[in-house]
């Protein structure tokens, strides 16, 4: 059996094979945060499509922390109907369901409302200068992701994944580049992954122990003075006994710049991290092809692989890659005659 289609177990959760479809805003909800038919449809696709765990995209904890006004929201307990609708869907097909918590910190481009940085500094010309926050602010984001893990826990998700990536809120914390506080939330490695720890235990407070917590990070910022993967590794150390037991590895967007990326880019990263940290990591960037990802998964490089743009273009990439590589998975028995 190929390594992508063994069963990958951590906790109480079994995934069906290998492969995660990352979380990809589909700015689809309108003004009101909630799910509609379009999620329903694309998400219930990929699960018939075969894949293993599929994380939903960047949903806010509260309105001023969505990207585009368009995002999926989380903050009101209105949300979770819509919510449950897509995980038992998923969870129909036979994919398990993960929601990534987001707070869009100085990216957010929502109109009419403030955005929340750790420190008063645009991320670019065109974006708004955000309010550095106050103790209150914190603790009151935090609390909020608390909140939203108890929803995502009633809407039936399988895994909560804390968005620690792309230069949004939390990344701005822990990147010298965005951060420049002179109290304990900023400044030294420990203080700017404060804000992290915090976080993570106010989800883990509402997320049962039996159930994976996964962190999303940048673990290369692609500029002088960024962090780099050992020092997000050094980072995740100091608060994954709070209980994250899953490294999602991305890169980049904590500032405007150029990106190398190639097929397997972030694959090096996420090796650092598993190597550091001892933790269990999902790897990516750029990934379509199945013998590729073979690879990875077979010289334990990464546990889990992730295909973002692929899925988009290939709802049933995964079927493809049982062809490839000559095992037939879990083949949905409507498609049977596909296999030839
Ligand atoms: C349309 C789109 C939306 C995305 N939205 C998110 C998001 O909500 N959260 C996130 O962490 N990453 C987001 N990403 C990044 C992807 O999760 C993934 O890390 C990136 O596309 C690289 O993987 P790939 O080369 O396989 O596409 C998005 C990417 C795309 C293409």
């Amino acid at each position: 059996m190929p390594k992508t289609f063994e069963e990958f177990k951590i906790k109480d959760l079994t995934l069906r094979n290998r492969i995660v479809m990352p979380a990809m805003c589909m700015y689809s909800a309108g003004q009101d945060g909630y799910a509609n038919d379009w999620h329903f449809t694309h998400y219930t696709a990929r699960a018939i499509g075969g894949v293993g765990l599929i994380i939903l995209e960047a949903t806010g904890i509260e309105p001023k922390g969505r990207i585009l006004d368009s995002d999926l929201g989380i903050w009101d307990d209105s949300h979770i109907e819509g919510l449950k609708k897509i995980v038992d869907l998923g969870h129909k097909y036979g994919a398990k369901m993960g929601i990534q918590l987001a707070h869009a910190g100085r990216k957010s481009t929502v109109e009419a409302m403030e955005c929340l940085a750790p420190s008063a500094i645009a991320f670019s010309d065109r974006m708004k200068k955000p309010r550095e926050m106050t103790h209150d602010d914190i603790q009151d984001v935090v609390r909020k992701f608390g909140e939203a893990t108890r929803r995502a826990l009633k809407a039936g998700f399988d895994i909560v994944e804390v968005h620690g990536a792309h230069g949004y809120l939390i990344n701005e914390f822990l990147s010298p580049l965005s951060n420049e506080r002179n109290d304990e939330y900023g400044g030294s490695l420990e203080n700017r992954t404060r804000f992290l720890g915090q976080v993570i235990a106010s989800v883990r407070k509402e997320w049962p122990q039996n159930k994976p917590l996964q962190l999303r990070i940048s673990a290369h910022e692609y500029v002088e003075g960024g962090n780099e993967a050992e020092t997000l590794a050094e980072m995740i150390n100091l608060v994954k006994d709070i209980g994250v037991d899953i490294i999602d590895v991305s890169t980049g967007g904590v500032v405007l710049c150029e990106m190398d990326v190639y097929p397997g880019y972030q694959v090096r990263h996420a090796e650092i991290i598993k190597r550091n940290t001892g933790l269990p990591v999902i790897a990516g960037g750029l990934l379509t092809s199945p013998l590729m990802i073979e690879e990875i998964l077979k010289n334990e490089r990464a546990e889990l692989v992730f295909l973002g743009r692929e899925l988009l273009r290939e709802p049933n990439w995964v079927y493809r890659a049982a062809r490839e590589l000559h095992t037939v998975a879990d083949w949905p028995v409507q498609y049977e005659r596909a296999y030839k």
